[in-house]
């Protein structure tokens, strides 16, 4: 199964539309409650770094047997150094971003506790890839 969303940057009121939908459809699916919510809070903070941190993203879902595998894909300024952006409490969130509650540097940190994979590439002014995937373990 394949599912697509379209993530519009700065946009707070729509930030946790495609986590909550994919939550929906785990649940539908009866896939273990404590993998639903480590994907849903991976791809939450992924969504919502893309609300924060780029102008726009596409973000699209394959559900297989074996595994739920996420990618996000956003237009916006990259980021220079990946391994800096993963450490906890690192975060370059502007005023109106930490307004918002958001901003401790703790979401990637969180994506990466939450999935058996990530992978992250970046180009600085272009956009950033992120591909999260989790094992279904039946
Ligand atoms: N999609 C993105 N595009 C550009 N920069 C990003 C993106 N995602 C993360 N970053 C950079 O990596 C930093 C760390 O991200 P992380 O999600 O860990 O923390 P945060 O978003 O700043 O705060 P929090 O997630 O705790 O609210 C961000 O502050 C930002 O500099
Ligand atoms: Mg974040």
């Amino acid at each position: 199964m394949h599912f697509e969303f379209f993530v519009e940057g700065g946009d707070f009121s729509k930030a946790g539309v495609a986590s909550s939908e994919l939550k929906r459809l785990l649940k539908q699916l009866n896939i273990k409650p404590a993998i639903i919510k480590k994907t849903v809070v991976a791809l939450y903070e992924a969504e919502v770094n893309i609300v924060a941190h780029a102008y726009e993203g596409k973000i699209m879902i394959d559900l297989s047997p074996e595994k739920i595998y996420i990618v996000l894909d956003d237009k916006g300024p990259g980021i220079p150094d990946i391994n800096l952006a993963m450490q906890e409490g690192y975060s370059t969130a502007s005023a109106k971003v930490r307004e918002m509650g958001f901003g401790a540097g703790m979401g990637i940190p969180n994506i990466k506790n939450n999935c058996d994979e990530l992978k992250i590439s970046s180009e600085v002014g272009k956009g950033t890839k992120l591909e999260i995937t989790t094992k279904i373990n039946v």
